[in-house]
């Protein structure tokens, strides 16, 4: 986790350096710093927390010069601190990093045998220490960072400056991203796009165990061995706005509200409507071996494997594959049975979350074919995988994820049809059905989020509570799990999802007064068994809250609030009944003064195992 920026060119660093931090805060915001080199020397600034502080600083110690340098960081090693707060410095050198150094105790306990003393509790700082120790020797700041980095075990993404050759920014980058900015006479380094959107869309992704040496006139990647790499840059779409709040009060809520068009955009250009077909531009895996399945592990992490198991219900159904959802942190550890005959589905809104990249590298090394379905193009996972669906939803910057998940449902549901289709198992019209359903359904979100008032008027009621239960049957359980993700992360009230059919194994117990138990209940053929539920829960003095797609359902007696969707077919339900979801976590967040953008401990990208 963490961001880190860098900047080489004639400006003035800081504020290029500090807007891009900005545009990277929801990768950790425990404490931010910049250095730039003025007149051969390195400055430095930082502060602890978030950004704001370091903007409150440097209007009272302002950082000239350029190249420079900038993080925000995600604590690992150390504690939120202002020592701890990258960049750090020693003989010359000065270090942003993000990543996990694996050998730094050993490190660290050589250099201090060395006489070097360190300032603060990070892994990072051994490496500037480590550039000084090698400069000693070699005399060159390019040649010290490549003996440096070849001694590290562990993730980087580095950037680094030096008072010894200040007209040079080196990265490095070695199992976190790293990606850089190509202008006009300028350069610019991140770990995302969207830090450098403002200045270029000309990006170069690097690769692990690459590094580069810039000046402001040119640049050269090689591989930490010293190999010349050629790369070109890639034109990226998305726009500087994508990534600004646009007048929403939060991050969360403009992407809420994006969701219609994220979902047009994901499924724009890949449906031949004459045929019923579904086109897939990126699958990059052959119709004998997606005929030949059997069997499909779909592996994720947070609310992408909630999409996960939404999957599971579309795949088997359509497309008729036995299909095994995993979370990516567990799927390594327990030897899955991947053979050639199997595919690993990954996905990931990032593309570059550690434990969904280690299971793409598990199913690899063990010959498996692996598709994405991932937001961020040209991410790690997109780029190591066999064939890629990429969502289309745009830059998602709130650290709570909401238009990635609709949209990959709505990847799930492309892809079931193209597998139905191939494998004989969905005939044109079935297609035909299900196509002009996924057509309405941006429409349909639409509808949905004209329950924002009302869900908002509902969370003045449930604000206070300190438990909830989500219930949901079939593809809503997923969905249950999720609106309870949701409303844990950004108002820290604890809640559980469940099967609805759970309930009397267990849970019950929780029922009292006190108690919101939210039911997803669309009428579908499990709806009198969960409308059933309610009345349990109202039986023990709970309170219910329903969300259902028929306003005449008889609901209106079992639960305190009903929240009514459109109707749609099954499959895309689960679509559906996430808005309200979204919107209740949000408004009771919001009345609760947490920071929803930004929850506490939270990071949007978790590039740490
Ligand atoms: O980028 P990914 O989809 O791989 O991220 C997976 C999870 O870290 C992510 O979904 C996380 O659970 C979100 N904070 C949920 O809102």
């Amino acid at each position: 986790m963490c961001g880190i920026v860098g900047y080489i060119g004639p400006q003035q660093a800081t504020p290029i350096v500090l807007d891009g931090l900005r545009k990277l805060e929801y990768r950790g915001y425990d404490s931010a710093g910049i250095a730039t080199i003025n007149q051969g020397k390195i400055n430095i600034c930082r502060a602890e927390g978030k950004l704001l502080n370091l903007e409150k600083r440097l209007l009272d110690q302002p950082l000239i010069g350029h190249p420079g340098i900038g993080h925000t960081r995600w604590a690992t090693h150390g504690r939120p601190s202002e020592i701890n707060a990258h960049p750090h410095y020693a003989g010359g050198f000065v270090v942003v990093h993000n990543g996990i150094i694996e050998n730094y105790l050993d490190l660290n306990t050589s250099l201090r045998e060395q006489g070097h003393n360190f300032s603060s509790d990070t892994d990072t700082e051994i490496i500037a220490h480590w550039i000084e120790e090698h400069y000693k020797e070699c005399g060159d700041f390019e040649s010290a960072v490549r003996k440096a980095l070849g001694d590290v075990r562990g993730a980087y993404a580095v950037a680094i400056l030096s008072e010894q050759e200040p007209d040079k920014l080196i990265v490095a980058k070695q199992g976190s991203p790293l990606v850089v900015g190509q202008g006009q006479g300028e350069f610019f380094v991140a770990s995302d796009i969207p830090a450098m959107l403002a200045h270029t869309r000309q990006m170069i992704f690097l690769e692990d165990g690459e590094l580069v040496v810039f000046t402001a006139e040119a640049m050269a990647i090689t591989t930490l061995a010293g190999m010349p790499v050629q790369k070109t840059p890639k034109t990226i779409t998305w726009s500087p706005v994508m990534a600004e709040k646009d007048g929403y009060r939060h991050f969360m809520l403009k992407e809420i509200y994006e969701q219609p068009r994220a979902i047009a955009d994901t499924i724009a250009g890949r449906i031949r409507e004459d045929q019923a077909e579904v086109f897939l531009e990126d699958i990059g895996l052959e119709d004998v071996f997606l005929k030949g399945l059997e069997r499909i592990y779909i592996v994720a992490c947070g609310t992408s494997w909630h999409a996960a198991l939404v999957g599971k219900f579309l795949l088997e159904k359509h497309a008729r594959i036995p299909v095994e959802v995993d979370i990516a942190s567990e799927f390594r550890y327990r030897d899955p049975l991947v053979t050639e005959k199997t595919l690993t589905l990954l996905i990931s809104q990032s593309g570059e979350t550690a434990d969904t990249l280690a299971a793409l590298r598990e199913a690899h090394g063990k010959a498996g074919k692996v598709l994405a379905i991932c937001n961020v193009v040209e991410s790690s996972i997109a780029r190591e995988s066999d064939g890629v669906i990429y969502t289309h939803a745009g830059p998602e910057i709130g650290v709570a994820s909401t238009k990635a998940f609709t949209t990959q449902l709505v990847a799930l549901y492309l892809f079931t049809l193209y597998l139905g289709d191939l494998r004989g198992n969905l005939d044109q019209q079935n297609r035909r059905t299900m196509l002009d359903a996924l057509v309405s359904l941006p429409g349909k979100i639409e509808e949905c989020l004209k329950l924002d008032d009302a869900i908002e008027q509902a969370a003045h009621g449930l604000m206070q509570v300190h438990d909830f239960l989500y219930l949901g049957r079939g593809n809503q359980y997923p969905i249950a799990l999720e609106g309870a993700l949701k409303l844990k992360e950004i108002s820290y009230i604890h809640a559980e999802g469940y099967p609805a059919g759970e309930m009397k194994h267990g849970p019950i117990a929780l029922i009292d007064e006190q108690l919101p138990v939210v039911v997803i209940a669309p009428h579908n053929e499990t709806f009198d068994k969960v409308a059933a539920n309610m009345e349990e829960v109202q039986a023990r003095g709970g309170r219910v809250v329903s969300v259902t797609d028929q306003a005449e359902s008889g609901l209106a007696d079992k639960a305190e609030i009903v929240f009514v969707t459109p109707k749609i077919i099954d499959d895309l339900m689960p679509v559906l009944t996430t808005i309200p979801l979204q919107l209740l976590s949000y408004h009771i967040a919001v009345l609760k003064g947490t920071d929803v953008d930004q929850p506490r401990n939270l990071a949007k990208r978790v590039t740490v195992e």
